[in-house]
């Protein structure tokens, strides 16, 4: 990984065009290094700043002089590699070693391979690149098409419902839902304090007032006793999250929402194909949401769904989705809409992806059991549960470090190269949410303590464990 110094060092009176030959020059590193005068380091120069400049209306005759050059981050020579890597993300993946003087002595590029990103969508392996082609060519490439159709019919039905309506991401799905519901101004509506933050902008977007309450320490997901606490005479849904994969306890939630006359959605968007009591999630609610964002169980790209049982309610997030225009009468407009639709393209993806959904998910469950034989002997993580009659859908392989603070472990799985995500924070946590908390504590004992893991078809288990090994014996 410690490459050789290369040939790619550039005078900061040099003009672009000389810039631009040096980055040219070293193939695999596709940057420049900036000396000044006196030799030391004073910049760092990729492709990506060069798009920028010529897009601000720089020319390749300009001089380096008259651009100011953005921060870098550096090494200096004598520190650990570990320390160096450290440093790295999913931006920064080279960075200079100088010696005292600031004279670059070495960098260090991060290799692709070695680095082991959450997620990484599985593309590869069936008819996702034929179908993609074949959308492609058809010229159907925005919101119509043969795939579009196929995808929503092939999806719901997969879910055990009757409608699926594809949108444009995961997040807008959630709006389209509580729009069609009639859900808005001076309505409330309960959300889980432990979600992705896409859940409650929907609500607060809609224009409704969230309630947002606790979840259980056993299964992650919204506690039925706080939704029950906070239910008020303007509640008009609940929104139920079957969180990294695991189905919330939603019988109950359901006949709940039933004796309150509420509204049930069930944000699934990390829960394809997880089931309660054998019955798929998202066919329980009035409406079901999915994200098929590139890290999701299956992926468009970005893309997301509505699936419901209801033909009326279906229709409606058709007319919504599509401008709000009326079906029979093009360019007539019944209400405000908007343009939440998916394209075929995304749609042709998606129809590839539902082929092989089910050796996906059994595949993704076996990796967490991989995690769980590696990890088991540490006492160091307690994983998401599995539940009786809950079948969960492993989406990120999760778990809580139970010690006192998960940052030094984080970093040196990051110095190996392995990418290890903390939980979303709390909603209730983050002073744009907070005024509307009813209550909190578990969210923040699980988010505090919560990691997730690389959970792609790329992951060698072996080489976490091995990362884990030497973190338990230092
Ligand atoms: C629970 C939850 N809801 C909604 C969304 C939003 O989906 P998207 O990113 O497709 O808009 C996400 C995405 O990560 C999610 O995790």
């Amino acid at each position: 990984m410690v490459t050789k110094l290369a040939s790619s060092t550039v005078s900061n009176s040099a003009s672009l065009r000389k810039v631009l030959a040096a980055i040219n020059a070293t193939p695999p590193a596709g940057i420049a290094f900036v000396l000044d005068a006196q030799n030391k380091l004073c910049g760092v120069v990729t492709d990506g700043d060069f798009r920028r400049w010529l897009l601000e209306g720089c020319n390749l005759d300009d001089s380096l002089k008259d651009i100011s050059l953005n921060q870098f981050v550096h090494a200096t020579a004598g520190e650990s590699l570990e320390e160096i890597i450290s440093r790295t993300n999913d931006k920064i993946r080279i960075i200079p070693i100088v010696n005292d003087q600031f004279e670059l002595v070495d960098y260090i590029q991060i290799d692709k391979r070695m680095h082991l990103p959450v997620a990484v969508p599985d593309l590869n392996q069936g008819n996702e690149l034929k179908y993609l082609t074949d959308a492609f060519l058809s010229s159907w490439i925005s919101s119509q098409g043969a795939y579009i159709n196929r995808f929503e019919e092939e999806f719901a039905a997969y879910c055990g419902v009757r409608e699926g309506v594809a949108t444009a991401n995961g997040t807008v799905a959630i709006h389209l839902a509580l729009t069609a519901l009639g859900v808005g101004k001076g309505d409330e509506v309960i959300v889980p304090d432990l979600t992705f933050a896409a859940t409650i902008n929907a609500v607060l977007h809609a224009g409704a007032t969230p309630v947002i309450v606790d979840v259980n320490l056993d299964d992650w997901c919204i506690s039925v006793e706080e939704i029950k606490k906070a239910i008020t005479p303007k509640t008009k849904a609940v929104i139920a999250v079957h969180l990294y994969g695991q189905p919330c306890e939603i019988d109950a939630i359901k006949a709940l929402c039933e004796s309150h006359r509420l509204f049930l959605i069930e944000d699934a968007a990390e829960a394809h194909g997880a089931a309660y009591k054998g019955q798929k999630v998202g066919s329980f609610g009035d409406i079901a949401t999915f994200s098929f964002f590139a890290n999701k169980v299956i992926t468009t790209g970005e893309g997301g769904m509505c699936i419901t049982d209801s033909t009326e309610l279906a229709e409606r997030m058709r007319i919504l989705r599509d401008h709000g225009m009326n079906k029979q009468k093009r360019y007539w407009h019944e209400e405000v809409g908007f343009n939440y639709r998916m394209t075929n393209m995304q749609a042709a993806i998606g129809c590839a992806q539902l082929e092989r959904i089910e050796p996906i998910i059994t595949y993704r469950n076996e990796l967490e059991e991989a995690y769980k034989e590696q990890f088991e002997a540490t006492n160091l993580f307690t994983f998401q549960k599995k539940l009786p009659d809950r079948e969960k859908t492993v989406w990120l392989v999760s778990a809580l470090y139970e010690q006192e603070d998960k940052t030094a472990f984080m970093k040196l799985m990051r110095s190996n190269g392995i990418d290890v995500r903390p939980f979303f924070y709390p909603l209730s946590a983050m002073p744009i949410y907070t005024p509307y908390s009813f209550s909190n504590i578990n969210s923040h004992l699980l988010s505090a303590k919560g990691l997730s893991f690389p959970t792609h078809w790329s992951v060698e288990v072996g080489k976490v464990a091995k990362a884990l090994r030497q973190f338990t014996e230092s």
